[in-house]
């Protein structure tokens, strides 16, 4: 399946009911790593999600093709808890053999990108319905989950790995001028960089606690029938303090003010340890501001000094 698939071909698909015919098909909204489809029929609408084993928008970047195997899983397991359910997309069908996922279509919505601009304040309702969306997943028994350590590798080496290295090809002048020069003071940081280590291969453990994965404004969505939370293909079994940590780093850059974080820790009932909490939140400000996955943030290079900073600090909270 591509973007171009005919309407005939996607009628082929084993999933349409008896006579129902396909009325249009597209893209259903922004997103690089995977295929992701509406397709319309004279009663319905559905979402296909395909997965690769290269990044969909860069072909020559190679990907885990299994990551349509987490997300189903993911899925299945939220829908056994009425709150979680009610954040996501049903299931409709899965085909393994041919790594696609067919998710009940939520609607036209937008993401929360529009944070990066700086210039909203996230809304309390959206909030405490993020709250209550980890405190149901973090509290989550889970029996199994299968294995996402491909995802993890891939992650791994861009939260911990490529944004330090000194010579990564990857020239932040074309980002920000003199961005480079600045990266350069936490390429050379051995400190940060002994720390950064030892949380990566923290992260690469496998822990009790279903997490998200990815706990950023791209996977909020709003809808007409409220906030859904998606795209958990790096979703895995982990430290809470990791989607913890993301949503932080994610309001800093952002530039959330100061007040929501408290905020949402009174909402947020598990136990946590702020160490571990900082320093997930470090790593992905820093990663964000120095790495390929790249925000359309508006940040001074001041505004970002700062927050570099604030990074680097954070990772080597004790
Ligand atoms: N179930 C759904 N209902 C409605 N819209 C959806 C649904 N799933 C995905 N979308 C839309 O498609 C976009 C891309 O989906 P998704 O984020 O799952 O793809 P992706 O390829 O994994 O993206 P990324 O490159 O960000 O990882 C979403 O931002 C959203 O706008
Ligand atoms: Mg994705």
């Amino acid at each position: 399946m591509e973007e171009n698939t005919t309407l005939e071909e996607l009628q082929k698909l084993p999933f349409w009911e008896k006579g129902e015919i396909l009325v249009s098909s597209g893209p259903a909204g922004e997103g690089n790593m995977n295929l992701v489809l509406r397709v319309k029929t004279a009663n319905r609408s559905v979402i296909l999600k395909q997965s690769k084993p290269y990044v969909r928008k860069y072909p020559q970047i190679a990907a885990p093709i299994n990551r349509i195997k987490i997300e189903k899983a993911y899925y299945s397991l939220v829908e056994t808890n009425p709150v979680l359910k009610s954040f996501s997309p049903k299931v409709l069908s899965y085909y393994s053999e041919s790594h696609l996922l067919i998710l009940e279509d939520l609607g036209l919505g937008s993401d929360f990108s529009f944070l990066y601009s700086g210039k909203n304040t996230l809304d309390q309702q959206t909030l405490k319905a993020l709250a209550e969306y980890l405190n149901a997943l973090h509290g989550l028994q889970i029996e199994g989950f299968p294995d996402n350590s491909a995802m993890k590798i891939l992650n791994h080496e861009h939260i911990f790995n490529f944004p330090f290295e000194l010579e990564n090809g990857f020239d932040l002048n074309s980002i920000q001028p003199a961005l480079q020069e600045i990266s350069l003071i936490y390429k050379r940081d051995i400190e940060l960089k002994e720390a950064l280590k030892k949380l990566g291969a923290r992260y690469l453990t496998n822990g009790n606690t279903l997490l998200q994965g990815d706990f950023y404004p791209g996977s909020w969505l709003k809808v007409d029938d409220g906030l859904k939370i998606i795209d958990p293909e790096f979703g895995f079994l982990g430290d809470k303090e990791f989607d913890l940590g993301v949503l932080f780093a994610h309001f800093e850059l952002g530039q959330q003010p100061e007040s929501l974080k408290k905020k949402f820790l009174i909402e947020y009932q598990h136990p946590y340890s702020s160490t571990l909490l900082d320093q997930y939140q470090g790593v992905e400000i820093l990663r964000r501001l120095l790495g390929i996955a790249q925000l359309p943030v508006a940040l001074t290079l001041d505004q970002k000094k700062h927050l570099l900073e604030k990074g680097r600090e954070l990772v080597l909270a004790q």
